[in-house]
């Protein structure tokens, strides 16, 4: 690890940018998602000369070894060449990203899995089932690292390295274009949500990357799901839930497994079905050492179950009287962002009170919890920039991708509060 950090010394010394350097403008390009089609055996057709060029240039930018951010389906990325340390090196830099939280490779096709992985190394059957089902899409991989290809500061001295080839057109026509696969954590800066627009990005990292491709907003919402099956006893293990849930993982693995002799592989989520205290220490999935996903405004989690011994829920009226005690404001109201379900019974109580401002994002109902997921970063981050001195965000149930959405959650939230409604 000494050596790891000693190299990455090394390299940020050598090529960060001297101080007083003129900031880089950036530019956005709109890029058509229709104009692109992929046909089957992986090579790219654009047939919007705006899109093509905008493909062009960007791919050019990052063969010149500089970051470029582009849109996937679940946020988007700030990319660079994954084969490149220096290229790499420079996600860091913009992002302010510790040097021991490894990055996802994202690749274009099966040809290019191929190339990143060691010789002789065969895809489990439940590694075949997964990328059958789910790619191209929002789940991510882990295969054994061949480290005389994959630079270490892509995988953080891990012995594996991270995966997956994304369904977004433009993502996927980016890395076919640029031929090379495309390290890239999420286009924000370290510790803040996930951006799921292009004006998102451009408001964090305006002037710190030349380009941004504008494909519009992020379906899914919230980052891939990071899945780890390199285990002896065959079991799944989620190490980070994400745009693809675990009942459709089981789903899959279920039906792909019930008519063989090989037994149906367990799925594990890690810290609700199993803890690991070497990935805690280390770096690994996000927001398990570090600060996550937090606007610059202070987020509270609405809770009304799972109340901790000792806790007395209170009911919303003394919440919002406790509220305006501690954070006395004047001349104006107190401004406070709501991210609840549209059909929530709390929100209906909330605001019920006159003297606070509230500023409700758009949120979608109960039932409908990939809406929540799309709409939770655009919600932290729209109400952010709205100047709320606050954000409260509802908890959800904790199934399909309510297991995503209040993983994000609970790392963004400073605080929870245990509300019962009477
Ligand atoms: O949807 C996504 O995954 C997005 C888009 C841009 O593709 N990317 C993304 O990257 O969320 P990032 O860097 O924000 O999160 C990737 C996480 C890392 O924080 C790390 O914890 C985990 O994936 N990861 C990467 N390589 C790993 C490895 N070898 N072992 C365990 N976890 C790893
Ligand atoms: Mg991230």
């Amino acid at each position: 690890m000494n050596v790891l950090k000693r190299y990455l010394n090394f390299l940020r010394k050598r090529f960060s940018q001297p101080q007083g350097t003129m900031a880089a403008v950036t530019q956005v390009f709109a890029c058509d998602s229709t104009s692109i089609v992929f046909s089957l055996d992986d090579q790219v057709a654009v047939s919007s000369p705006e899109t093509l060029t905008a493909l062009h240039t960007a791919a050019s930018c990052l063969k010149d070894l500089s970051p470029v951010a582009f849109p996937t389906e679940t946020v988007y990325g700030l990319g660079a060449i994954a084969l490149n340390a220096t290229a790499a090196l420079k996600i860091f830099s913009t992002k302010g990203r510790p040097a021991d939280n490894p990055l996802i490779v994202h690749v274009s096709s099966r040809r290019m899995l191929q190339t990143l992985l060691p010789q002789n190394y065969t895809l489990s059957p439940s590694y075949e089932l997964l990328i059958e089902h789910f790619w191209p899409g929002p789940l991510t991989l882990l295969f054994p690292c061949d480290h005389s290809l994959i630079p270490d500061i892509i995988t953080a001295g891990q012995p594996t390295v991270a995966i997956r080839m994304p369904s977004h057109p433009v993502a996927r026509a980016l890395i076919a274009v640029t031929d090379a696969p495309l390290a890239a954590p999420s286009a924000n800066s370290s510790g803040k949500p996930s951006p799921t627009r292009a004006e998102h990005v451009l408001n964090d990292l305006n002037g710190k990357i030349t380009i941004i491709l504008d494909g519009g907003p992020c379906e899914v919402g919230l980052e891939s799901t990071v899945v780890d099956g390199l285990h002896e006893d065959g079991n799944i293990r989620i190490l980070r839930p994400g745009g693809i849930t675990v009942e459709d993982i089981q789903r899959v693995l279920i039906n792909g497994f019930s008519d063989t002799d090989t037994p149906i592989p367990q799925i594990l989520v890690h810290r609700r079905d199993f803890r690991d205290d070497a990935l805690e220490q280390a770096p690994t999935t996000p927001g398990m050492k570090y600060r996550h996903y937090s606007p610059s405004v202070p987020v509270t989690l609405m809770r009304m179950t799972d109340v901790p011994l000792g806790i007395e829920p209170r009911s919303p009226s003394a919440f919002l009287e406790d509220l305006k005690r501690s954070m006395p404001h004047s001349p104006n109201a107190l401004r406070v962002g709501l991210l609840m379900p549209s059909d929530s019974i709390l929100m209906k109580s909330l605001i019920s009170d006159t003297t606070i401002q509230w500023h409700e994002f758009p949120f979608g109902l109960v039932s409908e919890p990939a809406i929540i997921a799309r709409r939770l970063f655009d919600g932290l981050l729209t109400l952010e920039r709205e100047g709320v001195d606050l954000i409260l965000v509802e908890e959800v149930p904790e199934e399909n991708e309510g297991l995503a959405i209040m993983n994000r959650v609970k790392k963004a939230a400073g605080s929870s509060q245990w509300i019962a409604i009477p």
